[in-house]
């Protein structure tokens, strides 16, 4: 009997099996280790102290579901695994899995979150959280700062700028960089900032944005992946701090994942609204109606959004 489509569906959305099994295999390296040559599972086993049956049976599951091949008993990486799980490549993503590795065990807490409406965030990892940032910024670093109009764009502050991808975008368009950020964050996106040769351009702020003064007046302030963390009483105390930091005609840049007016899509921003219940007391995902109305409501007009694949840029330039 053919199982029907819809069942298909519920089967594989609702199954945690691949998930875990990528996360698994990123821990490991194993694709590190498969990239460029075939391997057994004997000797995968060898080189990453494991048991020879446990990595057997997750190297099947790997080609399973498409991310290694196999050919006799010996397995290498599969294009896709080579492009994005190889330390070292230009699409490298396997930070923010080792990111979401540690959201897992919060995850495992979503019914209690649910009940008592609390974060249940008992595990995190600072240096893959930022670096993971980092892997899915540098996707759409171009296509994001292409999109902004920087006419008389002299400073930017990119304000919780994490690994400073962002950052080093605006400074490679010759614009003064401030990136603002908590001391912590801020050991590492120094080494990625000297590693790419930029140091000399972008000014490292530490500090927290919700206590410290932010500096400036600055010609834009840039707020990514930033306000879904906080409830809209602490968004729009933020906002009002950006504008005092902001020159007359300056403009402020919101960039958050999209969620239309149903709050049930598009998928990413209405699955990362359950992230930040898990994670944070107040914080979801919001739409670009209710970030507008706190851009009206700290003094900005000219007010713009425009949405770039499942991101959503919304500007106002301050009175
Ligand atoms: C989700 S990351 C976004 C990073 C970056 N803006 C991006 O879009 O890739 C959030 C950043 O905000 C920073 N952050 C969180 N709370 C902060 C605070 N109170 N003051 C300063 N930075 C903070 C974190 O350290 C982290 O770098």
């Amino acid at each position: 009997m053919r199982t029907p489509k819809d069942m298909a569906w519920l089967r594989k959305t609702a199954s945690f099996f691949p998930s875990r099994i990528i996360l698994t295999a990123n821990n490991y390296r194993l694709f590190d280790m498969l990239e460029g040559r075939s391997r057994t599972a004997g000797a995968l086993a060898k080189a990453a102290s494991a048991d020879a049956r446990g990595m057997e049976l997750l190297l099947n599951g790997l080609v399973a579901i498409g991310l290694l091949e196999k050919k006799e008993r010996k397995y290498r990486n599969a294009p896709v695994a080579s492009r994005y799980l190889v330390k070292g490549r230009p699409d490298y993503q396997g930070d923010i899995l080792r990111h979401y590795d540690t959201l897992w065990d919060n995850w495992s807490r979503l019914d209690l979150a649910v009940k008592s409406g609390c974060p249940q965030r008992k595990s995190g990892d600072h240096e893959s959280f930022i670096l993971g940032m980092h892997n899915l910024a540098l996707q759409k670093v171009k296509k994001v700062i292409g999109s902004l109009d920087l006419k008389g764009v002299k400073t930017v502050l990119d304000l919780g700028g994490g690994p400073g991808t962002y950052a080093m975008g605006f400074a490679r368009k010759k614009i003064a960089a401030t990136l603002f950020d908590l001391p912590e964050t801020l050991k590492i996106s120094k080494r990625l900032i000297e590693g790419s040769g930029l140091a000399d351009r972008v000014r490292l702020l530490a500090g927290d944005f919700t206590k410290d003064d932010l500096g400036g007046p600055y010609d834009m302030i840039f707020i990514s992946q930033i306000l879904h963390s906080f409830g809209a009483r602490q968004c729009v105390s933020l906002l009002r701090k950006c504008r005092v930091s902001l020159r007359k005609g300056g403009s402020v840049v919101i960039q958050e994942f999209h969620l239309d007016d149903t709050k049930a899509g598009p998928v990413q921003g209405a699955l990362f609204a359950v992230n930040m219940l898990v994670n944070t007391p107040e914080g979801r995902t919001y739409t670009p109606a209710e970030m507008t109305s706190w851009l009206k409501k700290t003094g900005f007009e000219d007010r713009e959004t425009k949405i770039i694949d499942e991101t959503v840029l919304i500007s106002g330039r301050k009175k």
